[in-house]
């Protein structure tokens, strides 16, 4: 690996102290950063160098996965400097150019820089182009540029965003993250498909009934208010971490892939996500709002109670998406995608649900067996399992389905955090989300964003600490399916999925 002068914005930030300062301590633990580093903290407020290594050593005391060692913390924490910088001020960027100056001089690093904006998109602009202008950006090294969610808030203002980085910072120079992307199965997923042809054998449309992508918190909207009530889940999540995801698991990829060709074939899913129009939103996509209820035994306020929401908001807590991917290898299996705040349980994960056998024994309900499943679980435990069937040996006839675990070992995966930081310093981009990735997916969100602002479709609301609306459950009951892994719905959903099935045709 290069040695690289690591220019870290928003160094007083919490992104910086939960995520990044750990990440990359277990990098420097797993000997995986450069021999030379160094890294320049810059932050709105006062501090010393002194300080600022200290603040850098609590948060690892906080935060890393694992336990600080005294040995070689001293090493890890003398790379790190602290520079006061105002993001509008161009005097600052200067000040800070003679800084880095000065410790690639001192460390005879070559002058490659790692420009990392882990700040409020408003201040993305303004960073651009102050790095450029103050020279900080033209040194005789290489300079990339690692840029925090979000980008764009709409398809226009994701173009307009695009169009001004591509003025200081090539596309190649561009790594935006998505720390999905990060995530250690998301990175496994292309070798799982390869290293196994059974597994490859299977996945096609003849076999596959329909896949489903969850993500499921618990948590609600925590002290992001000022932030969540104005994006909603369908930005906040949908559009990038789930996107990025379908995309994954729509591309598979037969034979290791360079970058170029998995940026490409992303791309393709992308154009063959059969386009929503507005006027179709409603019978695809479910929007829901939490409101007070019970989570591992403890009473929660609803949305609109959650400190800086606004009393009336309509923001999306909840979305669900039914979808189609119209090219030869997906074509007639629905994908069904669904996140929510406040759910019943913290899950990320994958299923892919096989057909049925031709023929179920309609009168010996004890001989019907349940589809074949494949599960991955992302997280917050990793790990894949198969859903199969085998009669009961023991009670003979019965047919049961049994779950068959593999687990990858849980102590000592990676954090996303760690995965991404280290392939931006080795100049990797497969992980990181492409302009094209970017603007395909915005351009399929905005017909769901007009729908959402001009209420052109139900806001639901489910409790917090269920699994959603109950509608999200008749999306895939209309089709003859359920989602997989929730308990089943009471049964006296009936009625309202009555009310549902007509609201939809009107
Ligand atoms: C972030 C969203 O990008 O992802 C948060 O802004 C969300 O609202 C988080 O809580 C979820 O990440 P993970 O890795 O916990 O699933």
């Amino acid at each position: 690996m290069e040695p690289v002068t690591f220019i870290l914005f928003g160094a007083t930030g919490d992104l910086a102290k939960r995520k990044i300062y750990p990440a990359l301590y277990n990098l420097f633990l797993d000997h995986k950063l450069p021999r030379s580093f160094s890294l320049v903290g810059l932050g709105r407020r006062e501090l010393n160098d002194e300080s600022f290594r200290s603040n850098v050593e609590q948060s690892l005391h906080e935060f890393s996965r694992r336990k600080v060692q005294d040995a070689g913390l001293q090493a890890f924490l003398q790379a790190f400097r602290y520079s006061v910088l105002n993001i509008g001020h161009p005097e600052d960027y200067t000040k800070l150019r003679t800084l880095v100056e000065e410790r690639e001089q001192a460390l005879q690093l070559p002058a490659n820089r790692l420009f990392y904006l882990s700040v409020g998109p408003e201040f993305f602009e303004p960073i651009a182009a102050n790095i450029h202008q103050s020279g900080l950006g033209s040194a005789a090294g290489w300079k990339r540029l690692v840029i925090e969610k979000p980008f764009g808030h709409d398809l226009q203002s994701a173009r307009e965003l695009n169009e001004y980085l591509s003025h200081f910072f090539t596309e190649d120079e561009i790594y935006r993250i998505d720390h999905y992307l990060g995530k250690p199965m998301v990175q496994g997923l292309e070798a799982l498909w390869q290293s196994n042809p059974a597994v490859q054998g299977l996945l096609k449309k003849q076999y596959i009934a329909n896949v489903q992508i969850t993500a499921g918190e618990t948590v609600g909207v925590e002290e992001r208010a000022g932030y969540y009530d104005h994006v909603g889940a369908l930005r906040d999540m949908f559009q990038n971490h789930l996107l990025q995801l379908l995309m994954m698991t729509a591309t598979q990829l037969a034979s290791k892939s360079t970058p170029d060709q998995i940026r490409l074939k992303k791309k393709l899913v992308m154009e063959a996500l059969e386009p929503l129009r507005k006027q179709d939103v409603g019978m695809n996509v479910i929007r829901g709002q939490y409101t007070a209820g019970s989570l591992q035994g403890q009473q929660v306020p609803g949305y609109r109670d959650e400190p800086g929401v606004a009393l009336h908001s309509a923001n999306e807590t909840y979305v669900a998406v039914r979808m189609q991917i119209n090219d030869f290898f997906w074509r007639g299996v629905p994908f069904y995608i669904r996140t929510g705040k406040r759910m019943k349980e913290k899950a990320t994960r994958i299923v892919i649900q096989f057909k049925e056998p031709l023929a179920q024994p309609a009168d010996d309900l004890d001989a019907k067996a349940e589809p074949n499943l494949l599960i991955i679980e992302l997280g917050p435990k990793e790990r894949i399992s198969i859903q199969l069937n085998m009669m009961d040996l023991a009670h003979k006839g019965e047919i049961k389905p049994v779950q068959v675990e593999l687990q990858p070992s849980q102590s000592g995966l990676p954090e996303a955090y760690e995965n991404l930081i280290h392939d931006a310093l080795n100049g990797d981009p497969t992980y990181f989300a492409h302009w094209d990735e970017v603007e395909l997916s915005w351009k399929w969100v905005q017909p769901i964003l007009e729908a959402f602002q001009e209420n052109l479709i139900p806001l639901h609301s489910y409790a917090a600490g269920s699994y959603g609306p109950d509608e999200a459950h008749f999306l895939l009951a209309e089709d003859g399916f359920n989602w997989w892994l929730d308990e089943q719905p009471d049964e006296d959903l009936s009625s309202s999925q009555r009310e549902y099935a007509e609201s939809v045709s009107r």
